[in-house]
């Protein structure tokens, strides 16, 4: 059993972020909704509580609360921003309306000592005072703090920025110690969750192996398991996982519909079938999915084309599957969270995932090995497991493959030709290192590939004239793939690109860099 500390989500933007940093000091951390019962917080037993901030006023009738339990159960509290607003309140202090809205960087005296921030600081006044480089985000504050609370910290705008009641360990922070703008925030959470919860420190890739490997054999025991791998990061170390788990009791499907990267194929069957031994039945299913595909132009018809065909193609594989009992998946913690936030309890299926559906027409049961864990535990699992390092931290692909890169109709030749594009940027993004970071280009890039655009223009070649296709590329850096700005590639390296482009890729005579930001452009082109 793990030390565990509880999150409830209040609804803040950066709850997440809250649970992956404690995780990264090696504490387990899970985030639940602020409503759930009484039961269920005695149940989690958890060392320590954080209440996340929220978009809500404490000093609006009906707006969120923590369950009383959170204040009875002993443990160390921390409330940070809405967090904090509603435990005074809770507690007998007082929020009133802001009236300024402090947003962003902020400066904050630390006062009196407490356990919570003493030795932490960023830099000192000339008259000596602790300050610290923190990121505020808030309008309403605490005007009275419940008895029994000291000040920990203000701002000339918010003069009860942090309070401490040392004897209880109820703690709360005005800014968001989550985000790396607050620049102790790391410090201020291991103070926290270690010191003064006490956890213990023991979440850890390499050992949660062994739990999760045990985990597994005790859930399915000796029954057979159905896998649909992708090749994509979630369902290949969830193969590599449950492979070695139950070895042979596991059967992956690998749907290829003829839409995947340069070699994709090969490279899924190389390392799962040969190198790892896993049992991969292969489907080359193009013929199918191209000619289903044939003359239909708009985007959310082809992807829902593609999502239908691909259900059908796995259904057909899993029901020759006659032993198997459980179909698994690769959904992880943020998915899970997401759902939850949204109300739909229980199990989840990536809504916008090619599996979508099939559990309830396969009548399988569902195993989700990687649900407890954020992408970045899940790539460095899959290492852990022997999977490539390219393979783990490959960027993202979407489901539907080159079908939303190929702009309007979708036909064979198109796809062979963005593939070979897409494949030529891809390596030089790989093989450019930026000389101040020492990084490759594919490093420093959240996402970047080629986009096939169906216009012809016209170019020169030796004597002749020619009138070919174009392809767009493009490039982008992003936390979390909501907003994203273009990536700023050097020109040497999109010339080397482009020229590499159109004299070798036959059929392709322009080729451009996409200069659009999310929002108001998608990453996808459709
Ligand atoms: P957009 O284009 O919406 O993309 O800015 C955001 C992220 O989602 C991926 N994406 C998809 N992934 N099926 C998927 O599995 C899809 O239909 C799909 N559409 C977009 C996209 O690649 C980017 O990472």
């Amino acid at each position: 059993m793990h030390d565990k500390i509880l999150i409830l989500d209040f609804g803040s933007q950066v709850t997440q972020l809250i649970a992956r940093r404690i995780r990264d000091s090696h504490v387990y951390s899970e985030i639940h909704p602020y409503d759930v019962d009484e039961a269920f917080i005695r149940d989690f037993a958890p060392k320590g509580i954080i209440l996340s901030g929220g978009p809500n006023s404490v000093t609006e009738g009906g707006s969120p609360r923590a369950p009383q339990a959170v204040f009875d159960l002993g443990v160390p509290v921390l409330g940070i921003c809405y967090g904090m607003q509603t435990m005074a309140e809770q507690l007998g202090g007082k929020v009133v309306l802001g009236n300024v809205r402090e947003f962003g960087y902020a400066e904050v005296r630390a006062h009196n000592h407490t356990s919570f921030l003493n030795g932490i600081e960023d830099f000192q006044t000339a008259e000596g005072h602790g300050m610290l480089k923190v990121w505020m985000s808030h309008g309403d504050k605490v005007s009275d703090m419940p008895v029994g609370f000291k000040l920990m910290a203000s701002t000339p705008a918010c003069p009860i920025a942090a309070m401490a009641d040392d004897e209880r360990h109820f703690y709360g922070l005005q800014w968001h110690p989550e985000v790396t703008h607050t620049v102790q925030g790391r410090a201020m959470l291991d103070r926290f969750v270690l010191e003064l919860c006490g956890a213990r420190p023991d979440w850890e890739m390499g050992h949660y192996v062994d739990e999760a490997v045990e985990k597994i054999r005790a859930q399915v025991g000796d029954e057979h398991v159905i896998l649909g791998l992708s090749g994509g990061v979630d369902s290949s170390v969830a193969a590599a996982l449950l492979h070695r788990a139950i070895g042979a009791q596991l059967t992956c499907v690998f749907v290829d519909h003829g839409l995947l990267r340069l070699n994709e194929a090969e490279q899924v069957m190389t390392t799962f079938a040969d190198h790892l031994g896993v049992k991969v039945i292969h489907v080359d299913a193009s013929e199918v999915f191209l000619s289903k595909l044939a003359g239909v132009t708009d985007p959310e018809a082809k992807r829902k084309i593609i999502g239908a065909e691909f259900v059908e193609v796995f259904q057909t594989e899993a029901n020759k599957l006659k032993d198997a009992k459980w179909l698994a998946q690769g959904t992880i913690y943020p998915d899970v969270i997401e759902s939850a936030g949204k109300g739909k309890k229980g199990h989840t299926i990536k809504s916008h995932h090619n599996v979508g559906g099939l559990p309830e027409t396969l009548n399988l049961k569902l195993l989700e090995p990687l649900r407890e864990l954020f992408k970045d535990e899940v790539r460095e699992l899959g290492v852990k497991l022997g999977l490539p390092p390219a393979m783990v931290y490959r960027h993202p692909f979407p489901g539907p493959g080159l079908g939303v890169r190929i702009l309007g109709e979708v036909k064979r030749e198109f796809a062979d030709l963005l593939r070979h594009a897409d494949a030529i940027f891809i390596e030089t993004l790989r093989n450019t290192f930026d000389k101040e970071s020492g990084k490759s280009w594919y490093e420093l890039t959240s996402q970047a590939f080629a986009v096939f655009l169906p216009v012809k223009s016209v170019g020169v070649m030796g004597d002749g004239r020619t009138y070919e296709y174009v392809v767009a590329l493009r490039a982008v850096q992003t936390l979390d793939f909501m907003t994203a700005q273009w990536a700023h590639l050097p020109h040497e390296l999109l010339g080397h690109v482009s020229n590499r482009i159109i004299n070798e890729v036959r059929g392709i005579n322009r080729v451009v860099y996409d200069i659009s930001g999310k929002p108001p452009a998608t990453i996808e082109w459709e």
